[in-house]
């Protein structure tokens, strides 16, 4: 774990009540997660790395609270303390050949990097998301760009297949020998029943400290309790108890 600072080079509406930060600082980023001194805010915020090379970082955040949206209202130039290092990310290499990444929402960020990941590895990468509505759709050119498939779901139909990402699954021929998901907790736990493993899920809880220390975001695992932010926030699939 690393304490370092970083310089919003972006900070912008990427997509509904979603902004797309930039710093540049040090980079690229070990970890699966960064946790965010939002000034004024005694709790750091934790947010998944979607992108990060040599001197930048990048993240998607939604506004959903206080924090959040100050974040929102901070300029370009503004200074931000960053924790990185943080987190059990996706295992890249667990998958042989082709992955599947299905992603909810913002769950997204994360998953655009495996994929980078993945296809560096020289590995066929298929990817599923699902948003509420075609305005809240983000990353859609680059997982295009980046992917040998890639779907939609929209819960309205605006684009892509109409309802939950798992409908899409169902609509399409699906070869992989390894899955990864991140998403809300609901739709992660549709998808683990629906697919065949082996895989991994990425989670979230309200997290302390953040590093491993507090044990406030501890759950309960199949192999005892653990902690999101130390031991995860992936997990295996059959660790989970939903
Ligand atoms: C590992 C991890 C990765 C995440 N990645 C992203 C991401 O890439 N993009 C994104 O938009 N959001 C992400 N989140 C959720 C994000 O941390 C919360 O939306 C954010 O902390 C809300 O802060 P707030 O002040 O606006 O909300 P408030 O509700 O005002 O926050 C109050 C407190 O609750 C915590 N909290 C609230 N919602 C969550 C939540 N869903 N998960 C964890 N803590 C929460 C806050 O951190 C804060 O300490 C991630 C969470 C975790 C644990
Ligand atoms: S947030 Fe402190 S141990 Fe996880």
């Amino acid at each position: 774990m690393k304490k370092q600072n970083y310089t919003i080079a972006q900070n912008r509406l990427v997509a509904a009540d979603t902004y797309k930060l930039v710093l540049s600082g040090p980079g690229p980023v070990n970890g699966e997660f960064v946790h965010l001194d939002i000034p004024g805010y005694y709790l750091r915020r934790p947010f998944s790395v979607c992108d990060s090379c040599e001197g930048s970082l990048t993240l998607l955040y939604k506004t959903v609270g206080e924090g959040t949206k100050a974040l929102a209202k901070l300029p370009e130039g503004t200074s931000l303390s960053v924790l990185t290092g943080l987190g059990k990310g996706f295992d890249a290499k667990a998958c042989k050949a082709g992955a599947l990444l299905v992603g909810g929402g913002l769950g997204a960020a994360p998953l655009y990097l495996l994929a980078k990941e993945l296809k560096a590895q020289g590995k066929r990468v298929t990817a599923v998301m699902g948003f509420n509505k075609a305005d809240e759709i983000v990353l859609r050119e680059e997982f295009e760009a980046l992917c040998d498939t890639f779907a939609l779901a929209t819960l309205d139909g605006s684009v892509g297949t109409k309802g939950f990402v798992t409908d899409a699954l169902k609509a399409l021929q699906l070869e992989y020998d390894y899955f990864y998901t991140c998403g809300p907790m609901v739709m992660m736990k549709a998808v683990c029943g629906l697919l065949e493993g082996p895989g991994e899920a990425s989670l979230e809880e309200r997290m302390g400290c953040g590093a491993g220390f507090c044990y406030g975001c501890s759950l309960q695992t199949t192999q005892g309790p653990r902690r999101v932010c130390k031991d995860g926030p992936v997990f295996k699939m059959e660790d989970l108890i939903w």
